[in-house]
């Protein structure tokens, strides 16, 4: 087996479903221990039934106590973490952005932006005691180009880019690399969630049509295609790429 990342310890917030189970999966198939981390008991368990030697913590990613308890969970059951992907993430309402109310808007940037810094702010320390070490964050297409119709989110998404572009630049040095992924739209409950936020029946088919339209590959992406992106990103193939943010949307943004 091509094992990328054999004796390597990760954690992957948002490991419960969609992208970050398929990027933990993926993970795992090459190798790498896991700290799985989501707020979804039973998803989280049943990620971790097909990923040998993983370490599951239950908790919300906007919390600082809860991270710091998964850091430590970390050490203590598998050593320090060298890779980290922190993928949970929410959509929020869709809105326009002065629509928002304040907890909608707090509650966003809660999950979607203090959530990763949470997680880099813990587990760099792990990193600079192994040496190194690769973080790939979770934007979006929405955090590359804006959104009428889900402005905070995209807004959120873009601040992701940004946090991940000052980390690399924080951190290059000390060969901790720091990329993220922009995924358009995937197959998925997060896609699923967002088409129904449109309305039901010919509300949200004509939605699911419209964003069909706009990829000119004519399809959504596929959970295994970005964690195929993500290992990439993490792995000694990309050593001198960092501060990336790389699409990953059937040539929607191109
Ligand atoms: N699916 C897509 O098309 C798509 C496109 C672009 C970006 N993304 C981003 O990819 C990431 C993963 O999305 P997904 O498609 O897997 O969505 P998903 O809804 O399938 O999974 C998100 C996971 O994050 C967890 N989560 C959410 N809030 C949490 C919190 N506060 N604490 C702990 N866990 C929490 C959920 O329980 C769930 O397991 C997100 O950051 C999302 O914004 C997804």
């Amino acid at each position: 087996m091509h094992a990328r990342f054999a004796h390597k310890v990760a954690a992957v917030t948002g490991a419960a479903s969609g992208l970050g189970r398929a990027t933990a999966l993926a993970l795992a198939a090459e190798g790498a221990r896991i700290l799985l981390f989501d707020r979804d008991e039973a998803g989280l368990a049943e990620t971790a039934r097909a990923c040998p030697g993983a370490v599951s913590a239950v908790g919300d990613a906007s919390s600082a106590a809860d991270i710091a308890r998964a850091e430590a969970q970390a050490l203590r059951e598998l050593g320090p973490v060298e890779l980290l992907v922190p993928a949970a993430g929410m959509l929020g309402p869709a809105k326009p952005a002065i629509e928002l109310q304040e907890q909608e808007w707090d509650r966003l940037f809660a999950v979607n932006v203090k959530g990763p810094w949470l997680a880099a702010r813990a587990f760099v320390p792990h990193m600079r005691q192994i040496g190194h070490g690769a973080i790939c964050m979770f934007s979006s297409t929405a955090g590359l180009a804006g959104s009428p119709f889900l402005s905070g989110y995209s807004a959120s998404k873009g601040a992701v880019v940004l946090l991940a572009r000052s980390l690399a630049l924080n951190h290059a040095a000390e060969k901790i690399r720091v990329n993220c992924v922009c995924p358009g739209t995937i197959d998925g409950p997060m896609t699923e969630a967002s088409f129904s936020l449109a309305g039901e029946g010919q509300a949200r088919s004509a939605r699911e049509a419209a964003i069909r339209s706009r990829i000119p590959a004519g399809r959504f992406g596929a959970p295994q295609e970005v964690a195929a992106a993500v290992l990439y990103l993490l792995s000694d193939a990309a050593g001198f790429t960092t501060g990336v943010a790389l699409p990953i949307d059937g040539g929607r943004l191109a």
